[in-house]
C-alpha cells in the first residue's frame, strides 16, 4: 500500500519522505488555518482559546512533542508542565489513579494540537476481550461511504514504523475530520469521556477522544485505515488512524508515529500529508 502524495505548492520543503511533499509554511498552518472562527470558539468554551501560538511556540521545526494546558494549569494534571516535553513516565504514572488504567494529554507538536493516550496495552493484550480491559485493537477500515479500506494488521505489517502497540503510548492528530476544531481528551465530562473501555471500537463506554463542537467521538484505542480528503483540492489519502466512533464526523483521525528518547516522547515528520485535511 502506498501514501498518496499530499498536494504540494511552492516553498521550501520541509519534509521530502516516502511519497510525500509538505513545505514549512503549510506544515505550520495544518493546526490553525481558516477555520480559526470555529476554532476558537471551540477553545474558548474550554479555557483553551490561547492555543493560538505565536510562530516559535511549541516548537519549530522540531521533534518534540510537549504538554499544552494553556487556561487549564489548574486542573489538568499535567498543568504544571505546560509547554515541557512529554514523558512516558509522566503518563504512567497518571495512568496508575485511572481505573482502567489509562491517561491522556494536550499537547503541541511543531505548533499543530495532538493528544498523547497511555493505553495499558502490553499487560492487557493477553486478557479476555471480556475483561474490558484496555488494549489497542487492530481493525478493519472502512471509507465514509463504507468501503473497505485496509485492516490495520495488514498495514502495520508494510509500516511498522508508525505504531507500536507494545510501546503503550499512541498519538494522534487532534483536529476534528468534521470541521476541523480540536477534540480533547477528558476536558468536559460526559459518557464519553469516563474513565472506562469497551472493547469493538464502538460508541458506548468512556475514554474517548470528544470534539464539542458537535460531539463527534474517536476511540483511541481502535486503530484501522481510514480515507479522507483534502478540503481545497479533493485529492484522496489513506492514513492509519484512530476510530470515528460516532458523531457527524465522517472519518477517524491520523495517527503522528511516536519516536521514544529515553523516556521523552519525540514523534516523527514522516507522514505529515496526512494532516492536510483541513488545509
Ligand atoms: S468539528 Fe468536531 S464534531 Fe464538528
Amino acid at each position: 500500500m502506498k501514501l498518496r502524495p499530499a498536494p504540494s505548492t511552492a516553498g521550501d520543503l520541509l519534509s521530502l519522505t516516502g511519497d510525500m511533499i509538505v513545505n514549512r509554511r503549510q506544515f505550520m498552518r495544518y493546526g490553525f488555518n481558516a477555520t480559526s472562527g470555529v476554532l476558537a470558539s471551540t477553545l474558548g468554551a474550554l479555557g483553551f482559546a490561547a492555543i493560538l501560538l505565536p510562530p516559535s511556540g511549541g516548537g519549530g521545526g522540531d521533534t518534540s512533542v510537549l504538554y499544552w494546558a494553556k487556561g487549564r494549569e489548574d486542573e489538568a494534571w499535567y498543568g504544571a508542565k505546560h509547554l515541557q516535553p512529554m514523558s512516558k513516565s509522566d503518563f504512567e504514572a497518571e495512568a496508575a489513579k485511572s481505573k482502567v488504567g489509562m491517561s491522556g494529554a494536550q499537547g503541541v507538536w511543531n505548533g499543530l494540537p495532538v493528544i498523547v493516550n497511555y493505553v495499558p496495552h502490553s499487560v492487557n493484550s493477553i486478557k479476555p476481550m471480556a475483561d474490558n480491559s484496555p488494549r489497542f485493537q487492530e481493525m478493519p477500515g472502512y471509507d465514509i461511504g463504507g468501503n473497505y479500506v485496509a485492516h490495520a494488521t495488514e498495514y502495520l505489517l508494510g509500516n511498522p514504523e508508525i505504531f507500536d502497540p507494545s510501546g503503550n503510548l499512541i498519538m494522534i492528530f487532534s483536529r476534528c475530520t468534521h470541521l476541523c476544531c480540536i477534540p480533547g481528551w477528558q476536558l468536559v465530562s460526559n459518557s464519553f469521556t469516563d474513565d472506562n473501555w469497551t472493547p469493538g471500537g464502538g460508541d458506548d463506554g468512556g475514554s474517548k477522544m470528544f470534539c464539542i463542537c458537535h460531539s463527534s467521538r474517536f476511540d483511541p484505542t481502535a486503530i484501522e485505515v481510514n480515507r479522507n480528503a483534502n478540503r481545497s483540492t479533493g485529492a484522496s489519502f489513506e492514513y492509519l488512524g484512530i476510530r470515528r466512533a460516532g458523531g457527524p464526523a465522517p472519518v477517524g483521525l491520523p495517527i503522528i508515529p511516536i519516536i521514544m528518547n529515553g523516556d521523552t516522547i519525540e514523534a516523527s515528520s514522516d507522514y505529515t500529508g496526512w494532516l492536510t485535511y483541513c488545509d
